[in-house]
């Protein structure tokens, strides 16, 4: 324990997987392709690179200067550094975000849990790709199976989190976060040489910019944002608990690295897979789950027992990787209930999963039962994917770099990225340049010409 009563991460490897396990999710492996898919393969994924390398590492080392900083929680960190301000605004949006995030992400994690189910029973055998997808429809479009898998994923959360954040957060990243990467490269290999491969390589390697819109541009930063865990205070929160002698720069370089491996490997598997058994890219929410298990029919089908074990072992590892994100979205919400408003943990944690719970089941079905029910066009669970990963996210973004570039002093920002001088950061000016004038312009031009305000392309 820290004399401020506050845990630490216990160590380096701690911070990166914590981190890391935060990041790398559902937002890489279910979402990515589904985004790179609607909004037409190669050349969104090169704006999404640039958005990482550009936007997202540099507002991730001012996320963690805010939260190592105040060793707060996001909304009780502004008030600390900027005591008397709105600024808190910003931390309170960006509990508000995780919140809503954590309710239709649960959803999501919710089917992987199915997943696991269906591969263990060994239901994948025998069926065809619209097989595949009829089962799916027939699942999502149901009441209660999804809802029940959603709620149990959020009691697991909860029973994560009311264990504490060193032995819980960093226990779980520690060992599966490295297995699921191997599982992922072998899948990957597997889905490249697969029949009629070729031309899903293509969709992901050759741009096509005549697609390029203003929403490319938009849905490429938000997917940036969403996969980082961007935006909202999430890693704020995790920096809080980092030790002083942490490396904020090559922490957030890591944790980048880490986080778009993962998201370039699941395109390697989706698409290739998708193009060779007949399923359309543009697919949507369905993509990863429908897709997959024709990998592992077709690529391991010879040898049943392998076809088995591994998506058995996929499925874990991916509902594993969806739970170190749930964690650390839920961890912003109970930090700040717990802070905030001297509830105890426990009691904080509760809330939280309740009110999921309540949002999630809603999502969970406006995707069948309520799907007749609308709001601008969108059902609720993709309002919510729309409002949080297009606007809260960038938005959040957008005013941390406002906040450290501008607000915070300069000497305060150049000790945390330097640990007090200790370090020689070389790329120190490079990062304070983009949080003070790239990122927030370069996020607000992409908001205007969404709207229509702008018109670049
Ligand atoms: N980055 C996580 C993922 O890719 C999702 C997430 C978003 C987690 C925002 C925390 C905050 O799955």
């Amino acid at each position: 324990m820290n004399k401020d009563n506050r845990v630490n991460f216990g160590s380096k490897l701690g911070v990166i997987l914590a981190s890391a396990g935060s990041a790398v999710g559902l937002g890489n492996i279910w979402r990515f392709p589904y985004e790179a898919g609607n909004n037409g393969g190669a050349a969104f994924i090169l704006i999404y690179l640039g958005c990482v390398l550009i936007l997202g590492m540099p507002i991730m080392v001012g996320e963690f200067i805010i939260g190592r900083r105040s060793r707060a929680n996001t909304a009780g960190a502004y008030q600390k550094l900027a005591p008397g301000t709105q600024w808190k605004w910003v931390g309170r949006l960006g509990v508000l975000a995780g919140f809503l995030i954590l309710s239709y992400y649960s959803v999501v994690a919710g089917w992987t849990l199915e997943f696991v189910g269906e591969a263990a029973t060994n239901s994948f055998v025998g069926k065809t790709a619209t097989d595949f997808i009829d089962t799916f429809n027939a699942f999502t479009g149901s009441a209660w199976r999804p809802m029940f898998w959603a709620i149990l994923f959020l009691l697991i959360t909860h029973f994560i989190i009311t264990k504490g954040v060193e032995k819980g957060i960093e226990r779980s990243s520690k060992i599966m976060m490295p297995a699921l990467f191997v599982l992922l490269l072998v899948l990957a290999v597997c889905s490249v040489s697969l029949p009629g491969a070729g031309e899903g390589i293509r969709f992901l390697l050759k741009p096509d910019f005549s697609k390029v819109t203003a929403s490319v541009f938009l849905s490429a930063m938000g997917q940036a944002f969403f996969s980082l865990s961007l935006g909202m205070g999430c890693l704020c929160t995790y920096a809080s608990y980092f030790k002083k002698d942490t490396h904020l720069a090559k922490t957030a370089f890591s944790v980048g690295i880490i986080d778009t491996g993962v998201a370039i490997l699941a395109g390697f598997i989706i698409f290739p897979a998708a193009f060779s058994v007949g399923i359309q890219p543009d697919a949507g929410s369905s993509l990863v789950f429908i897709t997959l298990p024709n990998v592992f029919q077709q690529a391991f089908g010879g040898v049943p027992l392998l076809a088995y074990l591994l998506s058995v072992l996929f499925y874990v590892l991916l509902a594993i990787a969806a739970l170190t994100s749930t964690i650390s979205l839920h961890e912003v919400c109970t930090a700040y209930l717990h802070e905030e408003f001297k509830l105890t943990r426990n009691r904080a944690a509760t809330l939280v999963t309740g009110g999921c719970m309540v949002l999630g089941v809603l999502c969970s079905l406006s995707l069948g039962v309520g799907k007749g029910y609308t709001l601008f066009g969108l059902t609720l669970f993709d309002l919510f994917d729309y409002v949080t990963a297009k606007i809260m996210l960038p938005g959040g973004g957008m005013f941390i770099s406002i906040f450290v570039g501008w607000y915070l002093d300069k000497r305060l920002v150049k000790d945390e990225i330097t640990n007090g001088g200790t370090l020689r950061v070389r790329i120190y000016k490079p990062i304070v340049f983009v949080l003070k004038y790239v990122a927030p312009i370069g996020i607000f031009f992409i908001f205007i010409n969404e709207i229509g305000l702008l018109k670049m392309f």
